[in-house]
């Protein structure tokens, strides 16, 4: 047996193919920037909820995308014969909740997540296997209160990360419109706007006359009629639609448009939708996607309760972060390193550490053997700012030395003094 193991090739150090790992650099970002997100949502009363990534199959193959249905889950049996899905997207799991508990919770509730979720998609800019996902989502609010406050929040989240207004643009639609124009030009049954609807969501990567000549010869094309609306149902759609927009705007939110051409790819929403992409075409990706679904919690049985809500992944939002150099900046390694002369000052040194620590110095104590050059060498490379060597000599003076490996810098200070020097660092 543990010969056959010697001769094995090395296991590989990749990870599986469309996800990634996170060195603390890389998750020190990404948490400062949830964390900047997360302090902006709970100043509007949102409260940030959980559920396990493993979900029931059922769950996704009633009321979602068939696209992802089909094509994008993680799905496999249980060793008790059930089938579990890894969660795609958090919203059927939201509505779940909401469901379970409807008579306990006070409506309307605010609440949001970050999980993971997993498709099985081509790996590709702005687009992995495992990503993780804010989903901010109102329950019970039916008008257009709540529409108004969700994309508002949408911009927030922008806003609190350091973006300016024409950084990104707010794209939004409404899918009782589409239905009344595709239902007065000729798409009399669901499934005809469902595949309209497809068609219309690849309208964006598509030639006009490939567009013309999926539309089918002599097809009428619902755009036209929901650009000047003939029918009574579609004007007052419209018009629905535009008073919204008109909100925004007395509200002096310049950057959110109405496009027709916005569908999204779930089935599930009833109302409004919209996308919000970043203005650089660097990023041609959507940021966030959402709108309202009425129907969605009803299906867990008892009267239905309307909701509206976005998705915003974390791989689209750090490349707008990053197009527009606003990445966060993070401080979370240590703040200062302990060296110790030699190998027997390192109870002394850990006491000292101690007193940094309680008044709240991220500090490191060296564990090696190497001499003080090496621990300073060593620091640097973990880029700590600050080394002060701990020995026999500094607990019996009661004064160290302090270096600040930037500029070399040395400054006698007492123990004391330590800790007021360092704050603020
Ligand atoms: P979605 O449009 O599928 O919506 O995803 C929302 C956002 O998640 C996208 O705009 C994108 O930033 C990110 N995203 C989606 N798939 C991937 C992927 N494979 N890799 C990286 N990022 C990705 C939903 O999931 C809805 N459930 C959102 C929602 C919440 N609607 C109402 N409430």
């Amino acid at each position: 047996m543990i010969e056959d193991q010697d001769k094995r090739e090395p296991l590989s150090t990749e990870p599986y193919k469309g996800v990634r790992d996170f060195y603390p650099a890389d998750w020190a970002r990404l948490t400062a920037t949830f964390n900047t997100i997360r302090t902006a949502l709970e100043l509007w009363g949102y409260e940030e909820y959980n559920a396990s990534p493993l979900e029931r199959a059922e769950l996704y193959e009633s009321k979602t995308s068939e696209e992802i249905v089909n094509e994008q889950t993680y799905t496999f049996e249980d060793r008790g014969q059930r089938r579990v899905t890894l969660r795609p997207e958090m919203t059927p799991t939201f509505a779940r909740m909401v469901a379970g508990k409807r008579r306990e919770l006070p409506m309307p509730l605010r609440w949001y997540s970050i999980p993971n979720l997993f498709r099985y998609e081509r790996p590709q800019r702005g687009r992995l296997r495992e990503h993780y996902q804010l989903n901010v989502d109102i329950a019970g609010i039916a008008d257009a209160k709540a529409d108004g406050e969700i994309i508002v929040i949408a911009t927030e989240i922008l806003k609190a990360l350091g973006a300016k207004t024409e950084d990104f643009i707010v794209r939004v639609s409404s899918r009782p419109l589409l239905a009344a124009a595709c239902a007065a030009t000729g798409y009399d049954n669901e499934e005809a706007i469902r595949t309209y609807s497809r068609l219309l969501d690849k309208k964006s990567k598509m030639t006009l006359a490939e567009f013309e000549a999926a539309l089918g010869p002599g097809r009428a094309d619902p755009l036209k009629e929901i650009e000047n609306p003939t029918d009574e149902k579609v004007r007052e759609e419209k018009d629905k639609l535009m008073s919204l927009l008109e909100a925004f705007r007395a509200r002096g939110l310049t950057n959110i448009v109405f496009d027709p051409e916005i569908v999204r790819g779930f089935d599930y929403y009833t109302g409004i939708v919209f996308e919000v992409y970043d203005t650089n075409p660097a990023n041609p990706r959507a940021m966030f996607g959402g709108g309202r679904y009425d129907g969605l919690v009803g299906m867990f049985g008892g009267d239905p309760i309307p909701c509206i809500g976005f998705g915003m992944g974390d791989v689209v939002l750090m490349d707008f972060l990053e197009t527009h150099g606003i990445l966060p900046e993070i401080q979370t390694g240590p703040q200062v390193y302990v060296g110790t002369p030699s190998e027997s000052d390192f109870f002394a040194a850990q006491s000292f550490a101690a007193q940094l620590r309680a008044n709240g110095i991220r500090t490191l104590v060296n564990s090696s053997s190497k001499g003080l050059g090496d621990q300073i060498r060593d620091a640097s490379r973990r880029n700590i700012p600050y080394f002060i060597a701990f020995g026999e000599q500094e607990a019996s003076f009661g004064t160290i030395r302090m270096k600040t490996l930037a500029t070399g810098d040395e400054q006698e200070i007492s123990v004391e003094d330590v800790a007021a020097r360092m704050s603020g660092s």
